[in-house]
Formats: C-alpha cells, sequence, structure tokens
C-alpha cells in the first residue's frame, strides 16, 4: 500500500492507494473516526452488487451500523434534487454528526455525496471511496464537492450580468451549468482499492489515463518515461502498476492542492489542456467523454506552448504518439466549425474581456498561464488536432 498526505486547512488527511484495501475499510474508518456509530454508504448503482457489498461487510465487522443509499450516476442526477434525497435519507436513518458518509463509486457519485456530508448537519466527516481511475487520480483529491444546475432559458436571459454568463461552464451537458454550487471540504480518509478498476470499461479507464497523462507533463520526465515503459502492465491491469499509477498522479494533484486548496493560484495549473477540451465537449458531447476530451486538449496544448515560445522544443516530447500509444484519441473525431470552438473556449474561465486564458507548459513541469493567448497560439493548438 501507499500513503500519500494531504495539507488542508481543515486538517491533514491521508490517501491510500493499494490492492484489495476494501476488506479493511471498517476497521480503518473505526480507528480515525472513533466516535462514529453509523456508516452511511452512498454507492453508485454500477458497483452496488460488488464492490459496495464488501465495504459494508467490512463496516459490520467493525460493529458500524451500514446504511446504503443508491445513485444512477449521471451528470442529470448530479443535482441538488439527488442531494436532498441524500439529505433525507440521513435523517431517516438518524445519521448523527459524529458519524460518517461514505461517497463509493466515479467523480459524479463522489461529488454529490461529498456535497450532501459537507452540507448535512453543517458537515458530517466524509470518507471518500473512488472506483474509477478518473476519481482516483482526481475527483476524489482536494476536497471540492459539487452538483449540476439546471442551465434553464431564463439563465441565459438578457437580464442576466455579462460577468455570469460568461463564468457559466457548460461543458458535457448542454442543460447544465456544470458543477456551479459546491464546497471545498476536506474528506477525512481517501482509500483507493486499484481492484476495483477491473470492472470498468476500458473506454473509462482510458478517460482516467488521459488525466493521469495531465499529471505527468505537470511532473517531469519522467512519469511520462513510466508511462510509456509500463504501457502494457496497465493494459494488462497488473494491481502494482496500477498502484503505482494512481500513486504517481495523485502525488502530483495532491502537492499542488495542499500548496493551493483554494485555488488562488497554482491549483489552476490542474486545468492544463482542459480550455481546449471543455470547448471540445460542449460541442460534442454525445460523442466524447471528458477524457477523451482531455487528452484531444493536451495534444492542442503542448502545440500552442510551442507557438507562444514557451516550449520551443515541446514536439520533441510526442506528447501526440504517447497519448496515442495509451489508446486516446488525438484529433477531433468529427469537424467542427473553428469559430464556435473559439467562442466556447472564450465562454469556458473568465478571461480578460473575453480573452481566451490557457494554461500552458515551459517544459515538462513547468506549467504557467497565458492571460491573454493570442489568435496564432489558438491557431497553432487548433491545427494540431484538425479543428
Ligand atoms: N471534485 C473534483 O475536483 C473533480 C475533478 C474532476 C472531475 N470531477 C467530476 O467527476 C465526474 C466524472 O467522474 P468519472 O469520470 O469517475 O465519471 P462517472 O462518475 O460518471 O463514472 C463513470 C462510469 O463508471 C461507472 N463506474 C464507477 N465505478 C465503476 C467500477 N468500479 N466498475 C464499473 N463501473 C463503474 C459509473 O457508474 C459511470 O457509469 C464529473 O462530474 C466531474 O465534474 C470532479
Ligand atoms: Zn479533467
Amino acid at each position: 500500500m501507499q500513503a500519500i498526505s494531504v495539507q488542508s486547512a481543515q486538517g491533514n488527511y491521508d490517501i491510500d492507494v493499494g490492492d484489495a484495501l476494501l476488506q479493511s475499510v471498517g476497521a480503518v474508518i473505526a480507528q480515525k473516526i472513533p466516535k462514529a456509530r453509523v456508516v452511511a454508504l452512498v454507492v453508485d448503482q454500477a458497483i452496488e452488487h460488488t464492490w459496495a457489498r464488501e465495504v459494508a461487510a467490512s463496516l459490520q465487522a467493525a460493529g458500524l451500523r451500514v446504511v446504503t443509499h443508491v445513485v444512477h450516476a449521471s451528470e442529470e442526477n448530479k443535482s441538488i434534487a439527488q442531494v436532498e434525497k441524500i439529505w433525507r435519507f440521513l435523517i431517516a436513518q438518524r445519521v448523527q454528526r459524529s458519524d460518517v458518509l461514505c461517497a463509493m463509486g466515479g467523480g459524479i457519485v463522489g461529488d454529490m455525496a461529498a456535497f450532501a456530508a459537507s452540507t448535512y448537519m453543517r458537515g458530517i466527516a466524509t470518507v471518500m471511496i473512488p472506483t474509477t481511475l478518473l476519481a482516483m487520480v482526481d475527483a476524489a483529491i482536494g476536497g471540492k464537492t459539487a452538483v449540476n444546475l439546471p442551465l434553464s432559458s431564463d439563465a441565459l436571459d438578457a437580464s442576466l450580468s455579462k460577468d455570469l454568463q460568461t463564468n457559466l461552464p457548460t461543458h458535457s451537458s448542454p442543460n447544465l451549468a456544470k458543477n456551479m454550487a459546491g464546497t471545498i471540504c476536506a474528506p477525512a480518509w481517501v482509500v483507493s482499492d486499484v481492484r476495483t478498476l477491473t470492472t470498468l470499461s476500458a473506454r473509462e479507464f482510458r478517460c482516467g489515463l488521459a488525466e493521469c497523462v495531465k499529471h505527468a507533463l505537470l511532473a517531469d520526465e519522467s512519469m511520462l518515461s513510466w508511462l510509456e515503459t509500463h504501457r502494457e502492465g496497465l493494459r494488462a491491469m497488473d494491481p502494482q502498476r496500477l498502484v503505482e499509477l494512481v500513486h504517481r498522479s495523485v502525488s502530483v494533484k495532491a502537492s499542488i492542492v495542499s500548496r493551493d486548496e483554494h485555488e488562488q493560484g497554482e491549483r489552476a495549473h490542474l486545468n492544463l489542456g482542459h480550455t481546449f477540451a471543455h470547448a471540445i465537449e460542449s460541442l460534442m458531447h454525445d460523442q466524447i467523454h471528458h477524457g477523451e476530451a482531455v487528452s484531444i486538449g493536451l495534444v492542442a496544448m503542448a502545440a500552442a506552448s510551442q507557438a507562444a515560445g514557451w516550449w520551443p522544443n515541446a514536439d520533441k516530447f510526442q506528447i501526440s504518439k504517447r497519448l496515442d500509444d495509451l489508446g486516446l484519441p488525438v484529433r477531433m473525431p468529427a469537424s467542427v466549425d473553428r469559430e464556435q470552438l473559439k467562442n466556447a473556449m472564450k465562454l469556458d474561465k473568465k478571461g480578460q474581456s473575453g480573452a481566451i486564458r490557457l494554461v500552458l507548459l515551459k517544459g515538462l513541469g513547468r506549467p504557467g498561464v497565458l492571460d491573454v493567448a493570442s489568435e496564432h497560439v489558438i491557431n497553432a493548438g487548433l491545427d494540431a488536432i484538425g479543428a
């Protein structure tokens, strides 16, 4: 098992990564949160009859009362209506301030259940048990919780301030303002058991890999080479390789969020490739998953970094080939209107008076923010992905 510690203003917490950790979840919670009597297990439907059962058995064996609430993971369900159902469930089960909520599943269930926990009785302890690669290396790390809000036609009304409109992240679901309500609340513990990844679809696994490549680019060359060297082991789901992958990737995000929990600066670097990716998602939401858009976005980012003069020898690192070797897409899967893509990029994050802001690299492990990206830089990125 590998352990990583995250620093948080609300108290430091551990992230444990290993193989076959689920059976010890009960004992660890009993030791970390000794006052807890009840554990509310909020689980992703996809793992209700498999991995969630192991956790429930382990909690019961540790003398805890387990109550389970199942959620169907979809962006539409990542809603305040579902959170209210969780709150009502917690009340009905007489879950107290000293008890625990375990959020178990992918990023959707994790974000939403952790939001419910961080607001129920002004916050009860949360344990994150991510079961997708993306949730292990990204969503479950850093304490951000969220639900989506409906983007009704009223919300686009001209009466809405321009500032709010330009800040509405709409990416993957056209009628949703993604992650518009949420909290930053440190969990009590994060536990990732890579065995749970064996039931994940190959496509979802690859989506997580794209975020791992992003972390590698934010780290150093050794992690990028590691990914290349262990490609086969990863494809074969070798548990040791998976533990190392998650551990390395989590370490990158954990160190960034430990330094900048509330995104005052450095945490924004985790958006590497994401301005391109969110724009691609917003135009192709029914054809592409987030991780796939991130992969294409990273290729665009590398070309844009080179065009900006920040990373003159970016092409030497063959980002596109490395992603392709991992089975990830590196070009637009269908043609889109370039102007529409640029408009979507302008809407993604608050730029200066409609300018496109990009996180780019000055070299491996050397990210920075270009506040006003020129047409030349953006076009170079879009050329590289055939947009
Ligand atoms: N809080 C953060 O900092 C943060 C960061 C990145 C992403 N996110 C959020 O994470 C969400 C995406 O997370 P995701 O990629 O995990 O998607 P997801 O939650 O939709 O999970 C992907 C699919 O896999 C299924 N699944 C989960 N675990 C499984 C398993 N072990 N075996 C088989 N199927 C399984 C789910 O039911 C779902 O169908 C988005 O809502 C995004 O906004 C949050
Ligand atoms: Zn992402």
